[in-house]
């Protein structure tokens, strides 16, 4: 690890509780999700895994209402969040996906300050301070004035993460953060990821990195054909899996 790379663990979380409660979506007639309950607790994480098309992705887009359910609750810090405006919600819940969706024309830190300056009404320079903060957290605070395409996939990632946190988020929604990386990138963001865990962020990870469940998660949810099939600790999804379809997916992904 290069000192840029070193993060500063300062800040502490205070991440709410998330609660699905028979949460169902579809897209139009075709049902995707189906009656998921779910508990995660304040400055948790739990790891969402499952074959592809299991509507890990969907179930994600439904807690921060990108995708409204059909059937069901999602309750943030004890609350029904059905009623509130999508757009209030996700300040509230960062999502950070595959594809980091940087601005491309703008630094690192334009990138990270623009939405606090925007969408909360900070100062430019409350703005611009609190985006150095938050870049120098996810170890780029040497590198805020690059622009993405000056940065390698890992670094672009982090970006993206702190300008989720930037909007200083009560949770954190991960789907499939480092899949698009080089496999020497993977590391460093899944360690950020165990950071934020530690500082008390309440997290649900999607994801094909067993490692980082077992080693992270509070809870894994295995999620097959849009339902949850077990839930539980690591020890018992990955060492004691009750199910056939599983003990399936795990004897072909670990
Ligand atoms: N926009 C869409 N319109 C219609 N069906 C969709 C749409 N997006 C996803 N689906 C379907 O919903 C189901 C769940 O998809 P989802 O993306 O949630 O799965 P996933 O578990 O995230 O898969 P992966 O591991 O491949 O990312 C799939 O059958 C998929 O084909
Ligand atoms: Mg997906």
């Amino acid at each position: 690890m290069t000192a840029v790379e070193t993060t500063t663990p300062d800040a502490v979380y205070e991440g709410s509780s998330v609660e699905l409660r028979d949460l169902s979506l579809a897209y139009g007639d075709v049902a995707v999700v189906r009656d998921v309950s779910l508990t995660v607790a304040p400055g948790t994480t739990t790891c969402v895994i499952g074959p592809s098309g299991s509507g890990k992705s969907t179930l994600l887009r439904g807690i921060n209402r990108l995708h409204d359910p059909a059937s069901g609750d999602v309750q943030v810090a004890g609350r029904s969040v059905l009623g509130d405006k999508p757009d209030d919600l996700r300040l509230r819940i960062g999502m950070v996906f595959q594809h980091f969706n940087l601005f491309p024309d703008h630094t690192a830190l334009e990138n990270v300050a623009l939405a606090p300056w925007k969408v909360k009404g900070l100062s430019k320079a409350e703005a611009r301070r609190l985006a150095e903060e938050r870049l120098r957290e996810v170890g780029l605070g040497e590198r805020m004035d690059h622009r993405p395409r000056d940065l390698s996939g890992g670094q672009q990632q982090r970006v993206a993460i702190a300008r989720a946190l930037a909007m200083r988020p009560e949770v954190m929604l991960f789907d499939e953060a480092t899949s698009a990386l080089d496999p020497e990138l993977v590391k460093g963001v899944l360690r950020l990821m165990a950071e934020l865990c530690e500082r008390g962020m309440t997290m649900v990870v999607v994801t094909h990195e067993m490692g980082f469940a077992r080693k992270v998660a509070d809870q894994v949810v295995f999620m097959d054909e849009g339902e949850v099939v077990e839930s539980g600790t690591p020890e018992q999804i990955f060492d004691h899996p009750r199910s056939a379809r599983l003990q399936t997916f795990l004897s072909e992904v670990l």
